[in-house]
């Protein structure tokens, strides 16, 4: 999937046609950025399933101001996101509504269709800036947690869908000396590395009823934040998370599955977190990760999937692994090559490529 004939590549003689794609960029941005204002302040949500609002309405569901509630109003039916009833009644007469079919895009955070999270990842990377400047001048990175609570939250919301609908009940199941023991006793521990917010130990706790979750990260937000999770779904009792490093190896073993969800790529030093990840690791015990599903080589113009990934790349995680030197400064853009040769150096054996049926990860069996 590295390159496709319909890409974004514009002859470079073509200042028009160049012009025009920075143009509807630009258009995207300011969807991105109103949704964003949609999201956080509830504005989606005040409309999901109710009846159509005027924005003195919308301004009293959602305690705001009335000027900005009608002019968002007016931005997101001109851009095409709300509908309104009668264009040409009074502007304070005038009624909008979320159609059902954006509302799981924009309301459902366990929908396939969510999109929110983008909105809330790129104002992340966007509030970062200054800092991601000196650090392209310095060398040196922004750690995961300076990107704040929209990042954080948009990264743990971004994969929640397909990990609670999928991980434990779909994918899993497809590697069956994995699944079989998941399910059977003595009760299986597993090690959620970098864990985050904590959803895909929540999906695995909510897959298989007797097993216990251990989830690692360093950001204390996102333990925090992982714990609330597991207790709002009463997996408080069979799930723990805790800070920690996982690049250093102070971990007692004896896990039978060690998960590792989109955050090798990140790590300022991957090599070391497997070589933890293979210490921890009991007898039979294996390491599943998902990480991006890039092109085997660097290949341009790349397709949208590798157009994102560069993005944040370029906007979060490359500056994330770069912010404890020194780094292997990977980056988003990691090939399933660096993949097995990181894995190979921290001492596993055997790195698989799993079969599971997902558009934006690969998922590796790593084998001690
Ligand atoms: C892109 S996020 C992935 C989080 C989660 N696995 C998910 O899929 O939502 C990367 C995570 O790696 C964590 N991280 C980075 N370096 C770490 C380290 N040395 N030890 C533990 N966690 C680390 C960050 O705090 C962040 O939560």
């Amino acid at each position: 999937m590295s390159t496709v004939e319909s890409g974004p590549f514009i002859a470079p003689a073509d200042a028009e046609a160049f012009a025009g794609r920075l143009f509807e960029a630009a258009l995207g941005t300011a969807d991105l950025l109103t949704v964003y204002i949609g999201d956080r302040l509830g504005l989606y949500r005040a409309l999901n399933g109710r009846e159509p609002a005027t924005s003195s309405e919308l301004a009293s569901r959602c305690s705001i101001n009335k000027r900005y509630a009608r002019e968002w109003l007016e931005q997101q039916a001109v851009t095409g996101i709300l509908t309104v009833d009668d264009a040409s009644a009074p502007e304070e007469a005038r009624r909008y509504a979320l159609p059902e079919g954006y509302a799981l895009a924009l309301t459902d955070p366990e929908s396939p269709f969510s999109m929110a999270p983008l909105a809330r990842a790129f104002v992340g990377c966007a509030l970062a800036l200054p800092k991601i400047l000196d650090a392209f001048r310095t060398g040196g990175g922004v750690s995961w947690s300076e990107f704040g609570a929209d990042a954080i939250e948009a990264q743990g919301d971004f994969n929640r869908p397909w990990l609670l609908s999928s991980f434990g009940t779909e994918y899993l199941p497809l590697i069956s000396e994995v699944h079989q023991r998941l399910q059977s006793d003595p009760p299986a521990h597993v090690a959620d590395f970098a864990c985050g917010v904590g959803w895909a130990s929540i999906a695995i706790a909510s897959a298989y009823p007797k097993v216990i979750v251990h989830g690692f990260d360093l950001d204390e937000s996102s333990i925090e934040m992982a714990r609330r999770n597991a207790s709002d779904r009463d997996l408080g009792d069979r799930t723990a998370f805790e800070v920690r490093d996982i690049a250093k190896s102070t971990l007692e073993g004896g896990y039978e599955l060690v998960i590792v969800i989109e955050a090798i790529h990140d790590l300022s030093r991957p090599v070391e977190a497997l070589r933890s990840i293979h210490k921890v690791l009991g007898p039979g015990g294996c390491a599943i990760v998902a990480d991006e599903k890039t092109g085997d080589t660097f290949a341009a113009p790349g397709d949208d999937f590798e157009r994102l990934f560069y993005g944040f790349s370029v906007l979060c995680c490359l500056p994330a692994g770069m912010s404890e030197q020194p780094s292997a400064g990977t980056g988003t853009v990691m090939r399933a090559d660096t993949m097995r040769a990181y894995a190979a150096e921290a001492g596993f054996s055997d790195v698989e490529v799993l079969d599971i049926p997902h558009d934006l990860l690969r998922f590796y069996r790593l084998t001690p």
